[in-house]
């Protein structure tokens, strides 16, 4: 596997994409190709087995690709599928997320955070292996976020309707005494704003986007996998209408001026 090799990168949506910007920050060098399941978009309420055989596709398209590791930017195709993609590639540097609950148990100070998540991320046997791990000390309260994936996805990162969404889920947390707000889904951090806007200063948000460029950069340094650049060009897939990718794209991504998504059929 040469090192020039592009790291495969996908997820539910867009939301992925908030993984993407901090990959592209801090592995300027690496060709990246990023595949949104955007035909499938929400995965939050679907079926487990659904998503690990969305996932297990996609992870097939981007090898073809010629993918040298592969990152899971999204939660609930981490929490469904990341065990079973590691059985089937295991020599391949594969990175997925997971709700912050270590860093939010170190963090706060008022003894309850707050995690809002998808439901299938929440109910996940991976989530709870996480808690027993590591809330011992602190309690924790889940909140989905039904609707707010298909606001993020339809490009409202800031309207009204989106807002008066966010305020419903953020209020009942904040009136039990949440000091720390653990943002569990990839799409959440593109409505970080948003959010801070409607909870006070001394309210933490945290998410995991920038630990898991960490970690790929981590995997591939130990693999000697680490590209020397210059990459080529992101190339962008959905599932779903390639126009309404080629719309939030600008937004979302912010790095290169000719972005052009290409349609996928994976089924
Ligand atoms: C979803 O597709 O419902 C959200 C994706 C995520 O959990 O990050």
């Amino acid at each position: 596997m040469p090192s020039s090799a592009p790291i495969g990168v996908f997820d539910s949506g867009v939301g992925g994409i908030s993984v993407l910007r901090e990959i592209r920050a801090r592995l300027a060098q690496e060709s990246l190709i990023y595949v949104a399941d955007s035909r499938y978009v929400p995965y939050g309420e679907k079926s487990p087995d659904f998503i690990r055989e969305r996932s297990r596709l996609i992870a097939d398209f981007l090898l073809a690709q010629g993918a040298k590791a592969l990152v899971l930017a999204c939660n609930t195709a981490t929490a469904a599928a990341v065990a079973e993609l590691r059985d089937l590639y295991p020599a391949l540097p594969i990175v997925g997320m997971e709700p912050a609950v270590k860093p939010a148990a170190e963090a706060t100070r008022s003894g309850v955070v707050g995690v809002l998540a998808t439901t299938g991320t929440l109910k996940s046997a991976k989530f709870a292996a996480l808690l027993d791990r590591f809330a011992h000390d602190v309690r924790v309260i889940t909140q989905p976020c039904p609707g707010l994936v298909e606001c993020i996805e339809s490009g409202a990162l800031d309207s009204g309707a989106t807002r008066e969404l966010l305020n419903g889920f953020v209020e009942p947390l904040l009136a039990q005494g949440c000091d720390t707000l653990i943002l569990g889904c990839t799409h959440y951090p593109f409505i970080k704003p948003l959010l801070r806007g409607l909870v006070p200063d001394s309210v933490s948000l945290i998410d995991t986007g920038e630990a898991v460029a960490r970690q790929l950069q981590r995997l591939l340094q130990a693999r000697d996998l680490l590209a020397g650049g210059p990459p080529l060009a992101t190339r962008f897939y959905t599932t779903g209408a390639v126009g309404g990718l080629q719309q939030v794209l600008p937004t979302l991504w912010q790095d290169e001026a000719q972005l052009e998504p290409l349609g996928l059929e994976l089924t």
